[in-house]
């Protein structure tokens, strides 16, 4: 199987806590926090591992956040690959307040990081990745980096010929699918801005996905939509998978345990169809667990199942969003 390299260049320490009654002016008293690794290609790395796949996560970091994310990637038995930088990892906070069962989710812009730093970045990247290898890069970047390193990243996996997975929104999105990726999953708001419209609504979505594929060097598009599933799309044919309708808790973590998914079917050498259900049933087994947590494998085999056995079904459906 050839390897699985996630890339995070602003990971975090996500930090929960409850508190009974968010008001303001008063000492709130919060629970015992929890804290957890976070950053797109490190949530992608530990869905990876729940489904019993191995990855390299690469991630710059640095300060004692730093120190922490390397100690609770190491309990997860993670491969790391950290890239040092001067600045610390950013930490970020989720509030939920059991009065009324609300969360508040306060996220922070992460470190200034040098130019040196994530040059470094790129060549270390360069040095682990080899041909037919999958690189999923996830997340934002920090504030000083260029916006267009997403696109460097491109050019660096088309060098090595591995196949370049990006999920990340704006700017930096746009650059990067402009330079060339292998698999891009925008969500429908993600892919309205890359498009340049506010808005998309169903009917339009097809078209427009086409359009935009046609316009841009990426093989695959596929299109999270939240409770309604996915649509995959390529040059040559648009098929939409339906989401189960499970009991949801938290759709934190829904968009990263999908592209575990899509990247663990990729490995396995699965046909786009089987990557993108598979992908739909881990977006929506982390749909089922609580908080920050991601999919558990034993949801992702009953939902992939369901999935599979109800295609045809679900095809001849009429959905609208
Ligand atoms: N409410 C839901 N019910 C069932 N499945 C869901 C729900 N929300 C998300 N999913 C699953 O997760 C996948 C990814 O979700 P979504 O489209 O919300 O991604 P996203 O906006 O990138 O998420 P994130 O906020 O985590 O980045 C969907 O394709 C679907 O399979
Ligand atoms: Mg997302």
């Amino acid at each position: 199987m050839k390897k699985i390299v996630t890339l995070t260049v602003n990971p975090a320490i996500d930090k929960s806590t409850t508190v009974n009654g968010l008001k303001p002016h008063s000492k709130l008293r919060c629970t015992q926090p929890v804290y957890e690794a976070g950053g797109g290609g490190i949530n992608v790395s530990r869905a990876l591992n729940e489904l019993g796949a191995e990855s390299l996560c690469m991630y710059m970091a640095g300060g004692p956040t730093g120190d922490r994310l390397h100690d609770l990637l190491n309990d997860l038995d993670i491969t790391q690959q950290v890239v040092p930088t001067a600045d610390s990892v950013r930490e970020n906070l989720a509030v939920t307040d059991i009065a009324n069962n609300q969360q508040y989710r306060f996220g922070m812009p992460g470190p200034k990081i040098n130019p040196s730093e994530w040059e470094n970045t790129l060549r270390q990247l360069g040095a682990v990745l080899a041909e037919g290898d999958f690189l999923v890069a996830s997340g934002s970047l920090c504030p000083d980096m260029p916006i267009d390193f997403y696109a460097r990243v491109s050019k660096i996996a088309q060098k090595k010929k591995a196949k370049y997975i990006l999920d990340t929104s704006g700017e930096a999105l746009l650059k990067g699918a402009q330079a060339g990726v292998f698999l891009l999953k925008p969500n429908l708001g993600e892919l309205a801005a890359l498009c340049g419209v506010d808005t998309i609504s169903f009917h339009e979505l097809e078209p427009l996905a086409q359009t935009f594929l046609s316009k841009t060097p990426c093989e695959v598009l596929v299109v999270s939509l939240g409770a309604k599933g996915a649509l995959l799309v390529t040059k040559d044919r648009t098929e939409l998978i339906a989401a189960p309708i499970v009991h949801q808790k938290s759709t934190i973590g829904a968009g990263d345990s999908m592209v575990a998914g899509m990247v663990y079917a990729l490995a396995q050498g699965k046909s786009l169809t089987e990557v993108v259900r598979y992908g739909v049933a881990c977006g929506t087994a982390a749909t089922m667990t609580e908080g920050t947590q991601l999919c558990k494998r034993e949801d992702v085999e009953q939902l992939n199942k369901w999935i599979v056995s109800n295609a045809a079904t679900m095809q001849k459906m009429e959905i609208t969003v």
